[in-house]
């Protein structure tokens, strides 16, 4: 069994009804789109949403029934290949350039519908950010997921790659929001899984393809750089060698002649124990480009991620820092990368913790296309047994003004706006697998959704993202609305609250990334250590430490490296403070500390408390769910409170001017 998250069409509101039985039973199609795929994807949509079958008509003449739909070709230069418009008058016309656009404009039609905001007349135009909204999947083919949090691959079981019902409704809830670009193997290439590019796994390949392709999804694979290495046919991975060149051309060749609307390559290498070029004494350039180069002939794209670092650090060496890796790796070859590479930046220069600063290679690399990866998959953030709604994160780093050049936010960047780049856009490591709900927590949906609504439009608010979701997926009732959009609305700050507020991070147990553990990762050989003593904390990122801040435009150098003008969420990340420190709150840093973890813990469990309000107004099995959630994470928030706070008591034997417990 499985769900079918905000796309749940079984029911609709009176009014939504009452709307549908006012629109004409005909759709009427421009025959320009009758040879494409994704023009009976969206009439399907339709039929499933109405609960009825349309009879088509194709023509161009207008019908001129009520409330007739008509999808229609137009060739308007600014809508590009995927907007729509939407014009309701006495009919309603659904315009594009592509049957891919009118897949969009149809998905957006019934959300408005549902959401009982159509209004006639009205008109309602949209045209993606970005050309790119991918997700990556970490499905492993036997089944597991790496760091997947809703049960297993519904890609992969058994070493065999499936597709069914469900692979159909995942590609419709994809293409609801506006994902095209899908990869769906772990970047870590193991086992079978070098295979999967090979005929042994083709027939299925092909039947996903296929099926991606009619909701407008380019399939992609992850590949092992080193694969013919992998599979005894080679015995160097030398970018640079004309036998392993070749073998890769070969490889590609036969791929794209095989595999219809293949997209290309994604690529993790030199990282975490991944081969690469740098065993070769080549740059990361000389890697991505040897396979640019064979998938060039057939339109395909290398994705390479910037994702390198050393993770064989010793502890005792304080000054190598992790955080300056990428940038030293990949902004030296700015420029240097083929036009059909596009790196893919994590939003941090770490590793997807609650709170980073925006990756320095963002803006300052102005020759090479640049995608920007998130992870909505919640390996830092509660792992889907918290509520930590990330779409405000996202925004927050979309709206970061690089100050590289007069339109340098990252949105600019990554869209290609900026540096006139030819590819460009954003990426989420997903949090999908395959419990009933899809996502483990049902209100994590939120960031698959809302993944996919920012990336098509990094001007939409999280507050309107999440009112959104939460009428799709729950109905119309407003203390329904009200209450979960400020729940999730506020999830993301109250989560960094009671766990590694200050951009200190990493306060995890080490490999699985769950609850507190301050010392977990400090001596350690990953490079994330907060160096913590009786008397301060941090690690000194300016000019008298390691000298990350000099990474940033001066703008932000100078700000970050100021410690009475450092953003007080980054302070720690950037300073090493002394906890007597007074903070421009008036608080001293380890009161600041024990606050924050206190309020947040709270926090956490307000959040059960207005959860049980909802018993009457939520479908059972999904009430409980939920509720069962919020006394997990209520509970584990209060953890994260007391070994927190009672370890800085413990090191520092300042007490909580509050008087509150301390262990
Ligand atoms: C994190 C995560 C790994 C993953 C890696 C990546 O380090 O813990 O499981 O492989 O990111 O992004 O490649």
């Amino acid at each position: 069994m499985y769900g079918q998250a905000w796309l749940d069409y079984s029911k609709p509101s009176k009014e939504t009804d009452r709307m549908i039985s006012k629109i004409d039973n005909r759709i009427q199609i421009d025959p320009a789109f009758l040879k494409d795929v994704c023009i009976h994807s969206a009439i399907r949509e339709y039929e499933l949403f109405s609960g009825r079958i349309v009879d088509k008509i194709v023509g161009t003449e207008n019908l001129d029934h009520k409330f007739s739909i008509y999808l229609k070709q137009i060739s308007e230069p600014d809508l590009g290949g995927e907007g729509y418009i939407i014009n309701v008058t006495n009919k309603v016309v659904i315009a594009a350039k592509t049957s891919a656009g009118i897949l969009y404009g149809m998905f957006r039609f019934i959300e408005v519908l549902r959401s009982q905001e159509i209004k006639s007349p009205m008109s309602i135009e949209s045209v993606p950010s970005n050309d790119f909204r991918m997700v990556n999947h970490w499905d492993n083919m036997d089944g597991s997921i790496e760091r997947g949090y809703s049960g297993d691959s519904f890609f992969f079981s058994d070493h065999q790659l499936i597709v069914n019902e469900r692979t159909h409704t995942y590609a419709r809830l994809m293409a609801s929001i506006g994902i095209n670009s899908v990869a769906i193997n772990n970047v870590n290439v193991k086992d079978e899984a070098n295979f999967l590019m090979t005929r042994k796994h083709l027939k299925p390949l092909v039947q996903l393809a296929q099926l991606f392709e009619s909701y407008n999804i380019k399939l992609f694979l992850s590949i092992n750089y080193a694969a013919p290495i992998e599979f005894g046919e080679l015995e160097s991975a030398d970018p640079l060698d004309p036998s392993f060149i070749s073998w890769w051309d070969q490889q590609s060749k036969w791929l794209f002649e095989h595999l219809p609307n293949f997209g290309g390559y994604l690529v993790k290498a030199d990282s975490e124990g991944r081969p690469g070029p740098f065993t070769y004494g080549r740059t990361q350039a000389d890697g991505a480009n040897m396979l640019a180069k064979a998938v060039g002939p057939y339109g395909g794209l290398v994705v390479w991620r910037c994702f390198v670092y050393n993770c064989q650090q010793d502890w005792r060496d304080t000054k190598t820092d992790r955080a300056k890796a990428g940038y030293e790796a990949f902004m030296p070859l700015d420029g240097k990368f083929m036009d059909n590479v596009i790196l893919q930046i994590k939003n941090g220069p770490m590793d997807f913790q609650v709170r980073e600063p925006v990756s320095p290679l963002f803006g300052a690399m102005k020759a090479t296309n640049q995608f920007l990866e998130v992870q909505a998959a919640q390996e830092y953030t509660g792992q889907q047994r918290h509520l930590c709604y990330l779409v405000p994160m996202w925004k927050e780093i979309l709206e970061f003004d690089t100050c590289h050049d007069v339109n340098s936010k990252v949105k600019d960047i990554i869209s290609g706006k900026t540096y006139k780049r030819q590819f460009g856009g954003m990426v989420a490591v997903i949090n999908t697998g395959n419990n009933e709900n899809w996502t483990g927590h049902d209100l994590a949906a939120a960031n698959w959704y809302g993944f996919g609504k920012l990336a098509w439009d990094t001007n939409e608010s999280p507050e309107s993202i999440a009112q959104n979701f939460v009428r799709l997926t729950y109905g119309l009732d407003p203390l329904v609305e009200e209450t979960i959009t400020k729940l999730l609305l506020t999830s993301w700050s109250t989560y960094e609250s009671y766990t590694s507020p200050l951009g200190i991070g990493w306060m995890v147990n080490p490999n699985h990334h769950y609850g507190p553990n301050v010392d977990g990762y400090e001596y350690d050989r990953w490079g994330t250590y907060h160096r913590s003593t009786n008397s301060a904390i941090g690690v000194d990122r300016t000019n008298n430490g390691t000298n990350y801040t000099g990474q940033y435009h001066e703008t932000w150098t100078v700000k970050y490296s100021d410690l009475h003008n450092c953003p007080i969420e980054l302070l720690l990340f950037f300073h090493r403070v002394d906890y007597k420190y007074v903070l421009p709150s008036g608080q001293t840093l380890i009161q600041y500390i024990y606050d924050t973890h206190f309020d947040g813990a709270m926090q956490a469990e307000s959040y059960y408390a207005s959860w049980l309000d909802l018993e009457s107004k939520l479908e059972n099995t999904v009430y409980k769910r939920v509720r069962d959630r919020f006394l997990h994470q209520k509970e584990h928030a209060r953890l994260w409170c007391d070994v927190i706070n009672s370890y800085f008591f413990r090191k520092t034997g300042i007490k909580d001017k509050w008087g509150r417990k301390l262990y």
